[in-house]
């Protein structure tokens, strides 16, 4: 097992280039099973939870052949394969495997999903959704059957805004008989680049982006050729990291105008930002300033971007507060934060930071993917070494972390943990 090793204090200046978007590749793999011919995706980034898709794919009797970034999937020989256990509990977003395979094989056996502990995560929007297009669905020794006679286009209300739910329904309505209408549905980015994959397989598919979504039923989807979106998650990750530790740090291959909301709080705490159509650059702050954010669905400020805000804000002026309206629990980087004198408290939803201080190096866990950006921002800003364990959470989700860095100048390396580490850790 690795842990990352971090010396802070390195001012960072070039360009990196953002990979494709971690929340569209793990939807875009698993709705390649609701085609009849090989569907290639292009730009995938290089993540342990794409590597696990692809083996699931794989499992179902799918051929998968993925070099440099692109996937070519052949879905033609797949079966309705049984998935309660095994891989399928690594990665929350196996849950996609429902509605592709409902959609495809009128029938699914899928484990409930595993992935970053947030707080309460629950599947019930899918659910209802599944339901209103006729399938039957259980829930036994912790895995999700489903089965339909068939599937007939509804209308679904979203209770809560998803973009889980909003992208499984779709993934399992585009092969329903007539039309579904999935109403309050979430907007991401990654909503859109799904239903253009499903578009582009011959899908009929209105208003992706917007909170209603209207879906027309056909009865056989093509092959065809996508290429997945940026991933907004990373590039703003980058563009914290240019303001923690930058002297000037180019983003390449980005879509500012999914980021206008970092952006907006960026620059109200004093950051230069310029933006032109796919490259976002981000000059040093003379000194920052302290900004309340509060976590919101599409076009709001992102959650997954929260946690590595906090890091930035513990070196802004005056008291910052940070508020997690989507998840109840994302605040376990702030332990972690605190044993590297941050000055933070936690009070319910919220955090709040005072500032400016000096961060020091320190041996810090990564508890879930965004904490381990967070602690990763942390260590670049701190004065000394920092060391993050935990690195399977950001395997599963950043895309050559290492490699990038150290191109922008971090000095930043992964270490095999001794077996005394491994021995503390397990008892931690
Ligand atoms: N929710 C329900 N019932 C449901 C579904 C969701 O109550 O059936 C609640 C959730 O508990 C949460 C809120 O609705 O409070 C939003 O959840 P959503 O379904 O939108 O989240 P998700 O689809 O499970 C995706 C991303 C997350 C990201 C959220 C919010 C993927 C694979 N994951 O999760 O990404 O935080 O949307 O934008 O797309 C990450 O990348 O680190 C990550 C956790």
């Amino acid at each position: 097992m690795e842990k990352l090793m971090i010396a802070g204090g390195y001012p960072l200046k070039g360009t990196v280039r953002i990979s494709g978007a971690k929340n569209s590749a793990v939807a875009l793999i698993p709705a390649t099973i609701l085609a009849e011919s090989p569907v290639k995706i292009e730009g995938l980034p290089d993540i342990s939870d794409v590597q696990i898709l692809k083996d699931l794919l794989e499992e179902i009797g799918g051929t998968v052949e993925f070099s440099e970034n692109d996937m070519t999937v052949d879905p033609s020989s797949m079966i309705s394969m049984p998935l309660p256990n095994g891989k399928v509990k690594k990665l929350r977003a196996s849950y996609y495997l429902m509605g592709a395979m409902l959609g495809r094989f009128k029938k699914a056996v899928i484990g409930l999903p595993g992935g970053c502990h947030l707080g309460p995560r629950p599947i019930d929007q899918h659910i209802k959704g599944f339901e209103a297009l006729g399938a039957r669905v259980t829930n036994e020794q912790g895995a999700i059957y489903l089965r339909a006679d068939e599937l007939r286009g509804a209308r679904i209300y979203l209770d809560v805004v998803s973009v889980g739910a909003t992208i499984n329904i779709m993934l399992a309505a585009v092969r329903a008989k007539g039309r579904t209408i999935i109403e309050n549905a979430a907007k991401e980015p990654e909503i859109i680049d799904v239903a253009t994959l499903l578009t582009n397989m011959g899908a009929k598919i209105k208003g992706a982006g917007t909170d209603v979504i209207r879906i027309d039923g056909v009865d056989h989807l093509h092959g065809c050729q996508h290429t997945i979106i940026p991933d907004r998650i990373e590039a703003g990750t980058y563009m914290i990291v240019g303001a923690a530790a930058g002297e000037g740090v180019l983003i390449d291959n980005v879509i500012p105008h999914h980021l206008e909301s970092l952006i907006a709080k960026l620059r109200e705490m004093g950051v230069q930002i310029e933006a032109n159509d796919d490259q976002v650059f981000v000059g040093p702050a003379e000194k920052m300033k302290a900004v309340d954010i509060k976590t919101l669905v599409y076009p709001g400020f992102p959650t997954d971007l929260q946690q590595p805000l906090t890091s930035l804000l513990t070196g802004a002026e005056g008291t910052s507060m940070v508020t997690d309206t989507i998840y109840s629990a994302r605040f376990k980087h702030i332990d972690e934060l605190r044993r590297m004198n941050a000055n933070i408290k936690v009070e319910g939803r919220s955090a709040i930071i005072n500032g400016p201080v000096q961060l020091q190096g320190a041996k810090v866990k990564a508890s879930d993917l965004r904490a381990g950006a967070a602690l990763v921002i942390a260590g670049l800003m701190a004065e000394g070494v920092t060391e993050v364990t935990g690195l399977e959470h950001i395997d599963r989700g950043y895309s050559h972390l290492v490699e990038k860095l150290n191109g922008l100048g971090a000095t930043i390396w992964r270490e095999e943990m001794s077996k005394e580490e491994m021995e503390q850790m397990k008892n931690a």
